[in-house]
């Protein structure tokens, strides 16, 4: 039995937008699924709050190259903490439905989106940390001085 995919979906899976590795990105990660062995790696450019540049690699099905090519469209130049809140159920509107069995693709990708941003968030957290502790560094380096 053939699976159904819209039109759109299958125009993503053939001509899948974002595609492609990115140099020193800001976010990354890598997410799989160890029932379909389907992965995605994903890459995000930020630029004051918002994602600027997004990319991603597929080793994985139809459906995760798909579902994977329009979340990267719809969250490119979106604030990261609206991207946060991205559901894998605009993905599935969007292509115009999946088939059940493969819901799960979408899910994968949002995942993977969310896992990016935690990564980049993390960068930002010590980026600010190491900043601050330049600071105090400097800060006690002048008191010294004074003394
Ligand atoms: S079958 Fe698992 S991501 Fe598509």
């Amino acid at each position: 039995m053939a699976l159904k995919y819209t039109k759109k979906t299958i125009d993503h899976f053939l001509h899948p937008k974002n595609i492609g590795k990115m140099d020193r990105p800001d976010g990354f990660a890598e997410i799989g699924n160890m029932v379909c062995g389907d992965q995605l790696n994903f890459y995000l450019k930020v630029d004051k709050g918002k994602i600027k540049d997004v990319k991603f690699l597929s080793f994985g099905c139809a459906s995760n190259i798909a579902t994977a090519s329009i979340m990267t469209e719809k969250i490119k130049g979106m604030k990261v903490e609206d991207a946060k809140n991205f559901k894998w159920k605009e993905i599935v509107e969007d292509l115009g439905g999946l088939p059940q069995q493969k819901i799960h693709c979408s899910i994968m990708a949002v995942e993977g989106l969310q896992k990016a941003i935690k990564d980049y968030e993390k960068h930002i957290d010590e980026k600010l940390k190491k900043e601050v502790r330049e600071e105090v560094k400097k800060a006690k380096k002048i008191v010294v001085e004074k003394k």
